[in-house]
Protein backbone atom coordinates (compact mmCIF):
# COMPACT_ATOMS: atom_id res chain seq x y z
CA UNK A 1 0.00 0.00 0.00
CA UNK A 2 1.27 3.54 -0.81
CA UNK A 3 2.33 6.24 1.46
CA UNK A 4 -0.49 8.18 -0.42
CA UNK A 5 -3.53 6.33 -0.29
CA UNK A 6 -4.75 3.87 2.71
CA UNK A 7 -8.43 2.73 1.16
CA UNK A 8 -9.53 0.04 2.86
CA UNK A 9 -12.93 -2.18 2.51
CA UNK A 10 -14.16 -3.56 5.38
CA UNK A 11 -16.05 -6.64 4.47
CA UNK A 12 -18.97 -7.73 6.96
CA UNK A 13 -20.17 -11.14 7.34
CA UNK A 14 -22.98 -12.12 9.20
CA UNK A 15 -21.87 -13.22 12.30
CA UNK A 16 -22.43 -11.94 16.03
CA UNK A 17 -18.52 -10.55 15.75
CA UNK A 18 -19.79 -8.16 13.71
CA UNK A 19 -20.03 -5.90 16.79
CA UNK A 20 -16.19 -6.76 17.41
CA UNK A 21 -15.78 -5.32 13.76
CA UNK A 22 -16.99 -1.46 14.87
CA UNK A 23 -13.80 -1.60 17.07
CA UNK A 24 -11.71 -2.86 14.42
CA UNK A 25 -12.64 -0.19 11.74
CA UNK A 26 -12.47 2.81 15.26
CA UNK A 27 -8.68 1.41 14.82
CA UNK A 28 -7.58 1.41 11.51
CA UNK A 29 -9.39 5.12 11.25
CA UNK A 30 -6.98 5.79 14.25
CA UNK A 31 -4.11 4.49 11.76
CA UNK A 32 -5.18 6.81 9.18
CA UNK A 33 -7.10 4.13 7.18
CA UNK A 34 -10.02 5.32 5.23
CA UNK A 35 -12.53 2.95 4.95
CA UNK A 36 -15.69 1.84 3.34
CA UNK A 37 -18.03 -1.07 5.32
CA UNK A 38 -19.69 -3.63 2.51
CA UNK A 39 -22.06 -5.47 5.13
CA UNK A 40 -24.21 -8.78 3.62
CA UNK A 41 -27.73 -8.21 3.77
CA UNK A 42 -27.94 -10.67 6.65
CA UNK A 43 -25.25 -9.41 8.69
CA UNK A 44 -27.74 -6.14 9.62
CA UNK A 45 -29.27 -8.32 11.85
CA UNK A 46 -26.09 -8.11 14.32
CA UNK A 47 -25.13 -4.36 13.37
CA UNK A 48 -27.14 -2.22 10.95
CA UNK A 49 -26.28 -0.09 7.88
CA UNK A 50 -26.68 3.34 10.36
CA UNK A 51 -23.38 1.86 12.55
CA UNK A 52 -21.37 1.37 10.07
CA UNK A 53 -22.49 4.82 8.29
CA UNK A 54 -21.78 6.87 11.39
CA UNK A 55 -18.70 5.13 12.31
CA UNK A 56 -17.14 5.15 8.95
CA UNK A 57 -18.88 8.49 8.10
CA UNK A 58 -19.48 7.06 4.76
CA UNK A 59 -22.50 5.66 2.95
CA UNK A 60 -23.09 2.00 3.29
CA UNK A 61 -24.93 -0.48 0.54
CA UNK A 62 -24.91 -3.79 0.72
CA UNK A 63 -26.91 -4.61 -2.70
CA UNK A 64 -25.98 -4.27 -6.68
CA UNK A 65 -29.60 -2.49 -6.83
CA UNK A 66 -28.92 0.49 -4.66
CA UNK A 67 -26.64 3.02 -6.26
CA UNK A 68 -27.11 1.42 -9.19
CA UNK A 69 -25.42 4.69 -11.30
CA UNK A 70 -22.14 4.24 -9.99
CA UNK A 71 -21.60 0.73 -10.59
CA UNK A 72 -21.10 0.33 -7.12
CA UNK A 73 -18.83 -3.24 -7.20
CA UNK A 74 -16.71 -2.20 -9.64
CA UNK A 75 -15.71 1.39 -8.33
CA UNK A 76 -15.46 0.41 -4.90
CA UNK A 77 -13.13 -2.48 -5.80
CA UNK A 78 -10.87 -0.22 -8.28
CA UNK A 79 -10.57 2.40 -5.38
CA UNK A 80 -9.84 0.03 -2.40
CA UNK A 81 -6.06 -0.98 -1.44
CA UNK A 82 -6.84 -3.28 0.33
CA UNK A 83 -9.64 -5.52 1.14
CA UNK A 84 -10.75 -6.94 4.69
CA UNK A 85 -13.51 -8.87 5.49
CA UNK A 86 -14.23 -9.36 9.43
CA UNK A 87 -15.81 -11.65 10.51
CA UNK A 88 -16.58 -14.15 7.60
CA UNK A 89 -19.09 -16.56 7.98
CA UNK A 90 -18.86 -20.03 6.72
CA UNK A 91 -21.49 -19.27 4.04
CA UNK A 92 -19.82 -16.23 2.88
CA UNK A 93 -16.55 -18.28 2.65
CA UNK A 94 -18.48 -20.55 0.46
CA UNK A 95 -19.55 -18.02 -1.56
CA UNK A 96 -16.93 -16.42 -2.00
CA UNK A 97 -14.83 -19.63 -3.16
CA UNK A 98 -17.40 -20.82 -5.68
CA UNK A 99 -17.51 -17.14 -7.67
CA UNK A 100 -20.62 -15.98 -6.59
CA UNK A 101 -21.70 -12.61 -7.00
CA UNK A 102 -24.88 -12.63 -5.30
CA UNK A 103 -23.92 -9.32 -3.26
CA UNK A 104 -22.34 -6.30 -3.06
CA UNK A 105 -19.71 -7.64 -1.28
CA UNK A 106 -19.18 -11.13 -3.14
CA UNK A 107 -19.33 -9.15 -6.35
CA UNK A 108 -16.77 -6.62 -5.49
CA UNK A 109 -14.53 -9.62 -4.01
CA UNK A 110 -14.99 -10.76 -7.47
CA UNK A 111 -14.01 -8.32 -9.55
CA UNK A 112 -11.08 -6.76 -7.38
CA UNK A 113 -7.39 -6.68 -7.89
CA UNK A 114 -6.32 -6.26 -4.62
CA UNK A 115 -5.11 -8.32 -1.87
CA UNK A 116 -7.68 -9.67 0.44
CA UNK A 117 -7.73 -10.53 4.35
CA UNK A 118 -10.21 -12.66 5.45
CA UNK A 119 -10.86 -13.14 9.49
CA UNK A 120 -12.98 -16.19 9.96
CA UNK A 121 -15.90 -16.65 12.80
CA UNK A 122 -18.25 -19.51 13.22
CA UNK A 123 -18.73 -22.44 15.56
CA UNK A 124 -15.90 -24.79 15.49
CA UNK A 125 -17.53 -27.84 14.10
CA UNK A 126 -18.65 -25.34 10.86
CA UNK A 127 -14.72 -24.51 10.95
CA UNK A 128 -13.44 -27.98 10.84
CA UNK A 129 -16.18 -29.37 8.47
CA UNK A 130 -15.40 -30.64 5.03
CA UNK A 131 -16.26 -28.17 2.88
CA UNK A 132 -15.60 -25.32 5.28
CA UNK A 133 -11.62 -26.95 5.12
CA UNK A 134 -11.87 -27.23 1.50
CA UNK A 135 -12.77 -23.88 0.49
CA UNK A 136 -10.49 -22.16 2.85
CA UNK A 137 -7.69 -24.03 1.22
CA UNK A 138 -9.07 -23.23 -2.29
CA UNK A 139 -8.53 -19.46 -1.03
CA UNK A 140 -5.55 -19.86 0.00
CA UNK A 141 -4.08 -21.32 -3.09
CA UNK A 142 -6.09 -18.76 -4.87
CA UNK A 143 -4.00 -16.00 -3.03
CA UNK A 144 -5.95 -15.01 -0.08
CA UNK A 145 -4.83 -14.90 3.09
CA UNK A 146 -7.16 -16.23 5.59
CA UNK A 147 -6.69 -15.75 9.12
CA UNK A 148 -7.00 -18.99 11.92
CA UNK A 149 -9.94 -18.13 13.68
CA UNK A 150 -9.10 -18.20 17.77
CA UNK A 151 -9.13 -20.91 20.07
CA UNK A 152 -11.54 -20.68 23.26
CA UNK A 153 -15.53 -19.87 24.45
CA UNK A 154 -17.78 -19.38 21.79
CA UNK A 155 -20.91 -17.46 22.40
CA UNK A 156 -22.86 -20.50 23.89
CA UNK A 157 -21.38 -22.70 26.57
CA UNK A 158 -19.18 -24.41 23.79
CA UNK A 159 -15.40 -23.75 23.22
CA UNK A 160 -13.21 -24.76 19.90
CA UNK A 161 -11.44 -22.97 17.06
CA UNK A 162 -14.14 -20.60 15.35
CA UNK A 163 -13.61 -17.61 17.43
CA UNK A 164 -12.97 -13.86 16.28
CA UNK A 165 -9.89 -12.70 17.02
CA UNK A 166 -8.71 -9.94 18.85
CA UNK A 167 -8.56 -6.49 16.44
CA UNK A 168 -4.78 -6.05 17.79
CA UNK A 169 -3.79 -9.83 16.48
CA UNK A 170 -5.71 -8.82 13.25
CA UNK A 171 -4.27 -5.16 12.72
CA UNK A 172 -0.97 -7.13 13.20
CA UNK A 173 -1.40 -9.28 9.85
CA UNK A 174 -3.00 -6.55 8.32
CA UNK A 175 0.24 -4.75 8.91
CA UNK A 176 2.48 -7.23 7.47
CA UNK A 177 0.40 -7.42 4.60
CA UNK A 178 0.00 -3.98 3.32
CA UNK A 179 3.68 -3.87 3.62
CA UNK A 180 2.95 -0.88 6.15
CA UNK A 181 6.17 0.90 6.49
CA UNK A 182 7.01 2.64 10.09
CA UNK A 183 9.33 5.09 8.65
CA UNK A 184 9.21 7.50 10.95
CA UNK A 185 10.27 5.55 13.62
CA UNK A 186 12.30 7.33 15.96
CA UNK A 187 12.07 10.48 14.43
CA UNK A 188 9.85 13.52 16.40
CA UNK A 189 7.21 15.15 13.83
CA UNK A 190 5.87 18.40 15.61
CA UNK A 191 2.78 19.96 14.13
CA UNK A 192 0.90 22.75 14.07
CA UNK A 193 -3.13 23.11 13.21
CA UNK A 194 -6.09 25.00 13.61
CA UNK A 195 -6.74 28.62 14.11
CA UNK A 196 -5.17 31.35 16.20
CA UNK A 197 -7.49 33.43 18.49
CA UNK A 198 -6.30 36.91 19.16
CA UNK A 199 -8.21 38.41 21.25
CA UNK A 200 -9.91 42.12 21.77
CA UNK A 201 -11.46 41.62 24.74
CA UNK A 202 -12.60 38.63 27.38
CA UNK A 203 -15.57 38.12 24.78
CA UNK A 204 -14.18 39.19 21.38
CA UNK A 205 -11.50 37.67 19.19
CA UNK A 206 -10.00 37.85 15.72
CA UNK A 207 -10.23 34.67 14.31
CA UNK A 208 -10.21 32.32 10.98
CA UNK A 209 -11.92 29.99 9.36
CA UNK A 210 -9.15 27.28 9.65
CA UNK A 211 -10.89 23.91 11.27
CA UNK A 212 -7.20 22.02 12.39
CA UNK A 213 -8.34 18.64 10.38
CA UNK A 214 -5.59 18.91 7.91
CA UNK A 215 -3.13 18.74 11.21
CA UNK A 216 -5.11 16.07 12.62
CA UNK A 217 -4.61 13.98 9.62
CA UNK A 218 -1.02 14.93 9.88
CA UNK A 219 -0.76 14.07 13.17
CA UNK A 220 -2.19 10.60 12.90
CA UNK A 221 -0.85 9.62 9.49
CA UNK A 222 2.90 10.51 11.60
CA UNK A 223 1.87 7.76 14.25
CA UNK A 224 1.10 5.00 11.90
CA UNK A 225 4.12 5.39 10.49
CA UNK A 226 5.69 5.06 14.22
CA UNK A 227 6.98 8.56 14.80
CA UNK A 228 6.60 10.47 18.04
CA UNK A 229 4.25 13.05 16.96
CA UNK A 230 3.27 16.42 19.39
CA UNK A 231 0.79 18.53 18.22
CA UNK A 232 -0.05 22.22 18.78
CA UNK A 233 -3.29 22.32 18.30
CA UNK A 234 -5.10 26.23 18.14
CA UNK A 235 -8.87 26.11 19.07
CA UNK A 236 -9.27 22.40 17.67
CA UNK A 237 -10.76 19.61 19.41
CA UNK A 238 -8.72 16.81 19.19
CA UNK A 239 -10.90 14.33 21.68
CA UNK A 240 -10.45 11.84 18.75
CA UNK A 241 -6.80 11.78 18.70
CA UNK A 242 -5.08 9.04 20.16
CA UNK A 243 -0.91 7.89 20.45
CA UNK A 244 0.01 11.87 20.20
CA UNK A 245 1.19 14.47 22.50
CA UNK A 246 -1.13 17.83 22.53
CA UNK A 247 -0.62 21.03 23.63
CA UNK A 248 -3.31 23.34 23.18
CA UNK A 249 -3.16 27.13 22.95
CA UNK A 250 -4.93 30.31 21.75
CA UNK A 251 -2.83 33.03 20.01
CA UNK A 252 -0.34 33.56 17.81
CA UNK A 253 1.81 34.68 20.70
CA UNK A 254 0.80 31.20 23.06
CA UNK A 255 1.36 28.83 19.45
CA UNK A 256 5.11 30.84 19.44
CA UNK A 257 6.08 29.83 22.94
CA UNK A 258 4.65 26.33 22.33
CA UNK A 259 6.92 26.15 18.96
CA UNK A 260 10.39 27.35 20.93
CA UNK A 261 9.71 24.70 23.68
CA UNK A 262 9.31 21.62 21.21
CA UNK A 263 10.87 22.74 18.09
CA UNK A 264 14.67 22.11 18.76
CA UNK A 265 14.08 18.70 19.22
CA UNK A 266 12.28 17.95 16.50
CA UNK A 267 12.70 16.33 13.35
CA UNK A 268 9.68 17.93 10.97
CA UNK A 269 7.55 20.57 11.47
CA UNK A 270 4.44 20.79 9.85
CA UNK A 271 3.12 24.43 10.16
CA UNK A 272 -0.61 23.60 9.73
CA UNK A 273 -1.63 26.56 11.31
CA UNK A 274 -3.69 29.39 9.92
CA UNK A 275 -1.44 31.85 12.70
CA UNK A 276 -3.76 35.43 12.27
CA UNK A 277 -1.38 37.82 10.43
CA UNK A 278 -2.44 40.43 12.74
CA UNK A 279 -3.58 41.11 16.24
CA UNK A 280 -4.98 43.80 18.21
CA UNK A 281 -2.54 46.43 19.77
CA UNK A 282 -4.51 46.88 23.01
CA UNK A 283 -6.48 43.65 24.76
CA UNK A 284 -8.89 44.88 27.31
CA UNK A 285 -9.18 43.09 30.39
CA UNK A 286 -12.87 44.00 30.63
CA UNK A 287 -15.70 43.42 27.81
CA UNK A 288 -16.02 47.13 25.81
CA UNK A 289 -18.86 48.57 24.27
CA UNK A 290 -19.71 48.47 20.94
CA UNK A 291 -18.51 52.18 20.05
CA UNK A 292 -15.15 51.61 21.25
CA UNK A 293 -15.17 48.62 18.26
CA UNK A 294 -15.56 51.83 15.55
CA UNK A 295 -11.47 51.53 15.40
CA UNK A 296 -9.50 48.82 16.39
CA UNK A 297 -5.75 49.43 16.21
CA UNK A 298 -3.64 45.77 15.18
CA UNK A 299 -0.19 45.29 15.02
CA UNK A 300 1.33 42.22 12.85
CA UNK A 301 2.20 39.31 14.50
CA UNK A 302 5.69 37.99 14.39
CA UNK A 303 6.54 35.61 11.07
CA UNK A 304 6.90 32.08 13.42
CA UNK A 305 7.80 29.93 10.58
CA UNK A 306 10.83 32.76 9.58
CA UNK A 307 11.62 32.96 13.06
CA UNK A 308 12.35 29.38 12.91
CA UNK A 309 13.97 29.22 10.28
CA UNK A 310 16.46 31.68 11.58
CA UNK A 311 16.93 29.31 14.12
CA UNK A 312 17.04 25.52 12.48
CA UNK A 313 19.35 22.90 12.35
CA UNK A 314 18.48 19.90 10.55
CA UNK A 315 14.62 20.20 10.64
CA UNK A 316 12.80 19.66 7.58
CA UNK A 317 10.11 22.61 7.47
CA UNK A 318 6.53 22.25 5.81
CA UNK A 319 4.40 25.14 5.50
CA UNK A 320 1.01 25.73 4.23
CA UNK A 321 -0.39 28.66 1.95
CA UNK A 322 -3.88 29.41 1.33
CA UNK A 323 -4.37 31.18 -1.90
CA UNK A 324 -7.03 32.64 -4.27
CA UNK A 325 -5.21 33.16 -7.29
CA UNK A 326 -1.51 33.04 -8.24
CA UNK A 327 -1.12 29.71 -6.65
CA UNK A 328 2.78 28.62 -7.98
CA UNK A 329 3.91 32.62 -7.68
CA UNK A 330 2.69 33.39 -3.75
CA UNK A 331 3.71 30.34 -1.95
CA UNK A 332 6.79 29.92 -4.08
CA UNK A 333 7.53 33.49 -2.98
CA UNK A 334 6.35 32.13 0.82
CA UNK A 335 8.60 29.00 0.34
CA UNK A 336 11.61 31.23 -0.20
CA UNK A 337 10.89 33.98 2.58
CA UNK A 338 10.03 31.56 5.30
CA UNK A 339 13.13 28.96 4.24
CA UNK A 340 10.65 26.17 4.00
CA UNK A 341 11.67 22.68 2.19
CA UNK A 342 8.12 21.99 1.21
CA UNK A 343 4.91 24.30 0.89
CA UNK A 344 1.61 22.92 -0.14
CA UNK A 345 -0.59 25.62 -1.08
CA UNK A 346 -4.21 25.25 -0.90
CA UNK A 347 -6.78 26.70 -3.46
CA UNK A 348 -9.57 28.00 -1.43
CA UNK A 349 -10.82 29.85 -4.69
CA UNK A 350 -14.78 29.97 -3.80
CA UNK A 351 -14.71 29.42 0.25
CA UNK A 352 -13.38 25.23 -0.87
CA UNK A 353 -11.36 23.52 1.66
CA UNK A 354 -12.04 24.83 5.19
CA UNK A 355 -14.03 22.31 7.43
CA UNK A 356 -13.97 19.69 4.74
CA UNK A 357 -12.22 16.19 4.23
CA UNK A 358 -10.82 16.84 1.00
CA UNK A 359 -8.57 19.48 0.10
CA UNK A 360 -7.06 20.55 -4.04
CA UNK A 361 -3.97 22.69 -4.29
CA UNK A 362 -0.35 22.14 -4.95
CA UNK A 363 3.05 20.70 -3.26
CA UNK A 364 5.75 22.86 -4.45
CA UNK A 365 9.25 22.11 -3.49
CA UNK A 366 12.21 24.07 -2.50
CA UNK A 367 13.87 22.17 -5.44
CA UNK A 368 11.30 23.77 -7.38
CA UNK A 369 8.81 20.35 -8.28
CA UNK A 370 5.23 21.38 -8.58
CA UNK A 371 3.13 18.79 -8.02
CA UNK A 372 -0.53 19.50 -8.61
CA UNK A 373 -4.00 17.76 -5.97
CA UNK A 374 -7.00 17.85 -7.44
CA UNK A 375 -9.79 16.49 -4.80
CA UNK A 376 -7.57 14.56 -2.39
CA UNK A 377 -8.27 13.38 1.04
CA UNK A 378 -6.58 15.14 4.00
CA UNK A 379 -5.19 12.01 4.94
CA UNK A 380 -3.45 11.21 1.60
CA UNK A 381 -2.27 14.77 1.77
CA UNK A 382 -0.67 14.27 5.03
CA UNK A 383 1.09 11.09 3.77
CA UNK A 384 2.30 12.63 0.55
CA UNK A 385 3.77 15.45 2.47
CA UNK A 386 5.54 13.19 4.88
CA UNK A 387 7.13 11.30 2.07
CA UNK A 388 8.59 14.86 1.06
CA UNK A 389 9.89 14.79 4.48
CA UNK A 390 11.50 11.53 4.57
CA UNK A 391 12.86 12.04 1.34
CA UNK A 392 14.68 15.34 2.72
CA UNK A 393 15.69 13.52 5.75
CA UNK A 394 17.76 11.44 3.78
N1 LIG B 1 2.69 31.51 9.41
C1 LIG B 1 3.53 31.72 10.49
N2 LIG B 1 3.44 32.86 11.23
C2 LIG B 1 2.54 33.82 10.91
C3 LIG B 1 1.68 33.63 9.80
C4 LIG B 1 1.79 32.46 9.06
O1 LIG B 1 4.36 30.87 10.79
N3 LIG B 1 2.46 34.91 11.65
C5 LIG B 1 2.81 30.27 8.65
C6 LIG B 1 1.54 29.48 8.46
O2 LIG B 1 1.37 28.52 9.48
C7 LIG B 1 1.73 28.81 7.11
C8 LIG B 1 2.62 29.79 6.36
O3 LIG B 1 3.22 30.63 7.35
O4 LIG B 1 2.40 27.58 7.21
C9 LIG B 1 1.92 30.66 5.37
O5 LIG B 1 0.83 31.31 5.96
P1 LIG B 1 0.03 32.44 5.20
O6 LIG B 1 -0.97 33.04 6.14
O7 LIG B 1 -0.46 31.92 3.89
O8 LIG B 1 1.21 33.45 4.88
P2 LIG B 1 1.50 34.89 5.31
O9 LIG B 1 2.98 34.99 5.44
O10 LIG B 1 0.70 35.27 6.49
O11 LIG B 1 1.06 35.70 4.01
P3 LIG B 1 -0.34 36.37 3.58
O12 LIG B 1 -0.02 37.79 3.43
O13 LIG B 1 -0.70 35.71 2.27
O14 LIG B 1 -1.34 36.08 4.66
Amino acid sequence: MSGASREVVLGVGAGIAAYKSCDLLRRLQDRGYSLTVVPTPSSLNFVGAATWAALSGRPVFTQMWENVHEVSHISIAQSADFILIAPATADLIARIAGGRADDLLTSLVLAAQTPILIVPAMHPSMWTAASTVANVALLRERGFTVMEPDVGRLTGSDSGQGRFPESAAIIELFDALTGHTQDLLGKRVLVTGGGTREAIDPVRFIGNRSSGKQALAIAKAAVLRGAHVHLIAANTDTSHLSGVEVTHVESAKEMGQALSLEFSTCDILVMAAAVADARPLHQYSEKIKKNQLDVIELEATPDLLASLSAIKTNQVMIGFAAETSELIASASAKLTAKGLDVIYVNDVSGGAIFGKDTTQGMIITRTGAHIALKEVSKDALANLLLDHAIRQLG
